[in-house]
């Protein structure tokens, strides 16, 4: 999560923010100090000092005005660029690589949306964060998936407290207040233009299909990566386990990404939702594979669908919590907590499972505070009567392993 690595424009221009201000603000207290430290060394009073005290001056027109000068001076070096930096970071670039109609490849792209970047509105919870895709017409949370080397616009919102978006290597970071929309823009990697810029390439000279290629290999070496987030704002009993993941994908890639978290899933073993519903309705003993099993208390004891929406599935419309299509394929869960994936990012089942089990089962010591349903709190499962606590039946161990095994189906 180092700033000192960044990987986008915008990290980029912060971190030559920091080091013009370090320069300056050095370069000041070398001179004070330097001066400072030659008087005492100087002046100091030795034994026997027969030197006459030092004629004591009051005010000197030239020095006063030379050092407001300089302090001006000083000033201005570091606005103009903080100007730049802010008008800059401010305004999302609309060039022609970042528009979704020059590279999106997907399918079902509004007219409106061809001349846009892309947009993606993200939402602060306690303590997660949902990112919504407005012109694909996805959700997802935790997890944001962006195309490499084009500008991204955000949308900042929250429902409930504030939240602060900080992607340390590619930007940050700006706040989430409730009742307000805040913008910024990011971008993983350089766009075409700057990569060639800053490479001192000549793209006049008529090789722009080589070049291209080798730009394309620039993103996918340095920039195709799995980047970490923080929420940057203290915002309550479990601020710090409130993390998020950008992960940063060719175009290819990201449509089908897209087209993936459309579709959804099926029901277990490929049915349709509505024969899996009818059996479930009429004969649910029926439903006995591992998946069915998970199924049946994803819908039902488990009370997950009263939160959580899944695609395809016409009955998980939930919105209190992320929405868990292709939760299976997340490389964390628990908003960054619970991680499960080697450091080159690939997926790890079993510890996947693991942590699946463990968030179900000890939701409160794995995020103390979080919303998750606990029936009279006292975890997850019935509540047989609301006004009894011995009339809970929470889900046993057998049962949150049959889920466990569902949730990582789902991908
Ligand atoms: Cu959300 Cu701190």
């Amino acid at each position: 999560m180092s700033t000192f690595n960044p990987k986008g424009p915008i990290a980029e221009t912060q971190l030559d923010l920091f080091y013009l201000t370090v320069w300056v603000t050095g370069f000041i207290f070398v001179v004070v100090g330097g001066v400072f430290v030659v008087a005492i060394v100087k002046f100091r009073e030795r034994p026997n000092d027969n030197r006459p005290m030092p004629s004591q001056g009051h005010g000197n027109p030239l020095i006063e005005i030379g050092l407001i000068g300089a302090s001006v001076l000083l000033l201005v070096i570091i606005a103009v660029p903080t100007l730049q930096a802010i008008w800059y970071t401010h305004d999302t670039p609309m060039n022609e690589y970042s528009k979704l109609g020059n590279w999106y490849s997907g399918e079902e792209l509004s007219k409106d949306a061809e001349d846009e970047v892309l947009i993606i509105r993200v939402i602060g919870y306690q303590w997660w964060w949902e990112f919504e895709y407005p012109q694909l017409g996805i959700n997802t949370a935790n997890e944001m998936v962006i195309p490499a080397g084009k500008a991204v616009h955000l949308e900042l919102r929250s429902v409930d407290v504030i939240h602060s978006f900080w992607l340390p290597r590619i930007a940050g970071k700006v706040d989430l207040i409730p009742g307000r929309a805040n913008a910024m823009w990011i971008q993983a990697g350089d766009d075409f233009d700057r990569w060639a810029l800053k490479n001192e390439i000549d793209t006049a000279n008529g090789n722009e299909v080589e070049l291209q290629a080798v730009y394309k290999t620039y993103l996918e070496e340095e920039i195709h990566d799995y980047y970490y987030g923080q929420c940057a704002e203290f915002c309550g009993d479990s601020h710090a386990r409130m993390l998020f993941r950008a992960t940063v994908v060719g175009d290819d890639e990201f449509a089908e990404w897209v087209e993936s978290a459309r579709v959804g899933h099926t029901a277990p073993a490929g049915k349709s939702w509505d024969a899996w519903y009818d059996t479930y309705d009429q004969e649910p003993e029926s439903l006995v594979t591992d998946l069915d099993k998970g199924a049946k208390i994803f819908m039902g004891r488990g009370k997950c669908i009263a939160c959580h929406a899944v695609e395809g599935n016409p009955r998980a419309l939930g919105v209190a919590g992320p929405n868990l299509t292709n939760v299976g394929e997340r490389l964390s869960i628990a908003a960054g907590w619970l991680n499960h994936h080697t450091e080159d990012d690939v997926l790890i089942e079993d510890e996947q499972y693991d942590n699946f089990v463990r968030w179900i089962k000890e939701t409160d010591v794995v995020k103390p505070g979080n919303r998750m349903w606990k029936a009279n709190g006292n975890g997850i499962g019935e509540l047989l009567d609301p006004d009894d606590s011995e009339k809970i039946k929470l889900l046993t161990d057998n049962e949150i392993h049959y889920l466990a095994l569902y949730l990582q189906s789902l991908k």
